[in-house]
């Protein structure tokens, strides 16, 4: 059977526990640094590691209900869409994020 490129393999990468709540973590999966965030309602989210504005590390930035706080210059993200929030216009791009057993597992397009 021809392989089905379409499907995008999960990855284990981390327990819950290993994300802080109100916290984040930094992977390097395929190439690509990816920045996972814990609320403080223990929801996890996965987001590419580099602001849309000037490339600022968020997982170095403050986690906020849904949001993160970039550390450079300010602006604000929605962790579940990855939008800019207020006046600020720009997005990250998001990632597939299921908890399954306590472990953390991500899906990485591309
Ligand atoms: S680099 Fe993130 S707000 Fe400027």
């Amino acid at each position: 059977m021809p392989h089905d490129t379409a499907v995008i393999d999960w990855i284990d990468l981390c327990a819950i526990e290993d994300i802080p709540l109100q916290g984040s973590r930094r992977a390097i999966i395929r190439g690509r640094e990816i920045g996972l965030f814990r609320t403080m309602a223990s929801e996890v989210y996965a987001i590419d590691n580099a602001c849309p504005h000037k490339k600022g590390p968020l997982t170095e930035g403050i986690v906020h209900d849904c949001s993160v706080t970039c550390p450079l210059h300010n602006w604000v993200f929605d962790l579940k869409s990855g939008e800019a929030t207020g006046p600020d216009e720009g997005r990250v791009q998001t990632h597939a994020v299921e908890i399954r057993d306590g472990r953390v597992f991500i899906q990485i397009e591309g």
